[in-house]
């Protein structure tokens, strides 16, 4: 086997594919754009879902990139040997190109080949079939021709073997996991008889269908490959340690930790890691603590970690995250400029939060005191369960204060208190993740066109300062945050909205044309310029672009007119310096045409 450090596994992955003829593209933000529907990025393909509906892509048919992701459903599990928040996946696609054959045999040439794992440690699993899709024979027979025994090839049902639509409409397929032992003594059996001792590794998705809202599933026009490997797994392996947090990365971390702890604790040191190591990219990429959405999800993540804090006996006065948060910085600065960009802004925000979170808890011990002055010889459930849920006492802590004082607590009603929470939050989070991804109806590609408009008004009412610091669109309304120092007078508002609803009536022509991102640039488009690739982009502009042009993945609709009337609703704050517009469209076309590239 390969002895691959994390940052070589990153970049044999990458190389691989572009030999391979891959375009090597930038991972997205962990927050999606234009996308109300999911809270943070959490796989490769999230920010590929317009290509992978058809959506040309500048970069071509073939992409390959390392997505950073955060998934939280099991925030609560974080601890064990592989449960992350965050954490990198390695991707590649294919957008109508290779398909089945094609991605078996490069996933299985760079796990045998390149990285040099046995082919005895792996395994496989395809999807056993059901009504809407047939049993996966086709890539199984693949994996025999790479000499895989049939004894290692399992198939599962669609809960296990099918991904996607990661919304309730959408591309989707079924797909073929690779596994590696991790159980004692030499393999046996596969995933499908012996769950427990193969470790998933790679995840190919067979993107041939697309759910459509009746619940059926339609064979797709273009198929395509979606595949997701987890770096730190694959790290783990080739390392040959026992656990992600024994990696190279995150092994620099950990020692971190346990220079500043005061006792031991494996699961409380991967909290540590795991939590705070996602904490730093999520500001880096913009977000602060806050009470709801992505900065609530922070806010649960830090506290998380400085409860643990306390478990380990760490100090934790407003130093202890940022240091955590520099080692993370330190690892991770040379492949994500952002987060060594961002390491005041970083450092601020952890030692802020760690500050309020210390006045919380002091505010918890006043509230012990209170309880165990009513109690009798124990602690009711209630009163523990609100110590924890509002103060941020973990029942360990309440336990072993309470004992100090020779009382008790009833941990069966703190159980069941705690069950509920737990089922709500999931509740409140599956509800989130069900509503998927933006759709790209009618509706929300007319939005994004009107979105591109309304940003170049504002640049023309209130000036060339305005840039765009936040969108997010549903099938009602769009919502577009900007920079600018006080609030627009009604005059300016009104003004927008004409300039608008000119360039709608005067039907013009929406189209794109792919060029550099220096290109771009020379030629006057706004946008997001990400300086360190020198990428192919996707410009769109409408009409001969002097109102707008802007760079952009699309979809957009193929002329304005199919917009009706732009109103907007609300100006507002958002936070400072910042001002949010929520505005709607209304009375155009059912039916929509989408923007093509433009004839030369
Ligand atoms: N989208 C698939 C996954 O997340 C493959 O990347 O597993």
């Amino acid at each position: 086997m390969k002895r691959l450090s994390t940052n070589e596994l990153r970049q044999t992955y990458l190389d691989f594919f572009q030999s391979k003829g891959h375009a090597v593209i930038p991972g997205a933000s962990l927050i999606p754009e234009n996308d109300p529907t999911v809270l943070f990025t959490t796989a490769g393909m999230h920010p590929l879902v317009p290509y992978l509906l058809g959506e040309p892509h500048p970069e071509g048919k073939r992409l390959v990139d390392v997505q950073r992701c955060i998934r939280t459903q099991d925030i609560d599990e974080v601890g064990d040997s592989s449960h992350l928040t965050f954490f990198e996946m390695l991707g590649n696609w294919s957008l109508g190109d290779y398909f089945k054959e094609g991605a078996i045999q490069m996933s299985f040439e760079l796990l045998t080949e390149v990285l040099g794992i046995p082919r005895e440690m792996l395994a496989v699993t395809c999807f056993e079939g059901d009504t809407d899709a047939p049993r996966d024979m086709e890539s199984a027979g693949y994996w025999k021709k790479m000499g895989i025994p049939e004894e290692r090839i399992g198939f599962l049902p669609k809960k296990k073997n099918w991904w996607g639509p990661a919304g309730v409409t959408g591309p989707c397929g079924p797909d073929t996991e690779m596994f590696y032992w991790v159980g004692e003594g030499e393999p046996r059996g596969n995933p499908a008889t012996h769950d427990k001792e193969w470790m998933e590794i790679w995840n190919d998705v067979f993107m041939q269908y697309n759910k459509g809202a009746d619940g059926k599933f339609v064979p797709l026009k273009q198929q395509n490959v979606d595949t997701g490997m987890g770096l730190e797994r694959v790290a783990a392996v080739l390392q040959e340690v026992p656990t992600v947090y024994d990696t190279d990365s995150l092994g620099k971390i950990m020692a971190k930790v346990r220079a500043l702890a005061d006792a031991e604790d494996a699961r409380h040191e991967r909290i540590i890691v795991d939590h705070l190591r996602a904490a730093v990219f999520i500001i880096a990429d913009g977000i602060t603590p806050g009470n709801v959405d992505q900065g609530y999800v922070l806010r649960r993540l830090i506290r998380r970690a400085i409860r643990s804090a306390r478990n380990l006996r760490i100090e934790h006065d407003g130093s202890f995250t940022p240091a955590i948060a520099e080692a993370v910085i330190e690892e991770y600065g040379s492949v994500y400029s952002q987060v060594k960009a961002k390491k005041k802004e970083i450092t601020d925000a952890l030692s802020g939060e760690e500050q309020k979170f210390g006045k919380t808890l002091q505010e918890g011990l006043k509230q012990f005191e209170k309880v165990t002055g009513n109690a009798g010889k124990m602690i009711d459930g209630l009163s523990a369960f609100h110590l924890y849920d509002t103060y941020g006492f973990p029942l360990e802590l309440t336990k072993e204060m309470a004992a100090e004082k020779g009382l008790s607590v009833d941990e069966k009603t703190f159980a069941a208190e705690f069950e509920k929470h737990q089922e709500k939050s999931r509740a409140g989070a599956e509800k989130k993740f069900k509503g998927g991804l933006a759709d790209h109806s009618a509706e929300t590609t007319k939005l994004h066109t009107a979105t591109h408009l309304l940003n170049a008004a504002l640049r023309k009412v209130l000036g060339d300062h305005i840039s765009q610091k936040g969108s997010n669109i549903t099938a009602e309304r769009l919502r577009f945050d900007f920079n600018h120092p006080e609030k627009m007078t009604p005059e300016q508002i009104k003004e927008v909205e004409r300039l608008v609803n000119e360039a709608i009536d005067a039907d013009l022509p929406m189209a794109y044309h792919v060029t550099t991102v220096d290109g771009a640039k020379k030629e006057g488009a706004i946008g997001v310029f990400d300086e360190r690739y020198q990428a192919d982009v996707k410009v769109y502009a409408v009409g001969d672009g002097s109102f707008s042009k802007e760079i952009c993945g699309g979809p957009h609709v193929a002329r304005t007119g199919m917009l009706g009337h732009f109103t907007i609703q609300k100006e507002e704050s958002s936070s400072s310096g910042v001002r949010r517009i929520k505005a709607i469209v209304s009375g155009g076309p059912a039916e929509i045409e989408v923007a093509q590239e433009a004839s030369h």
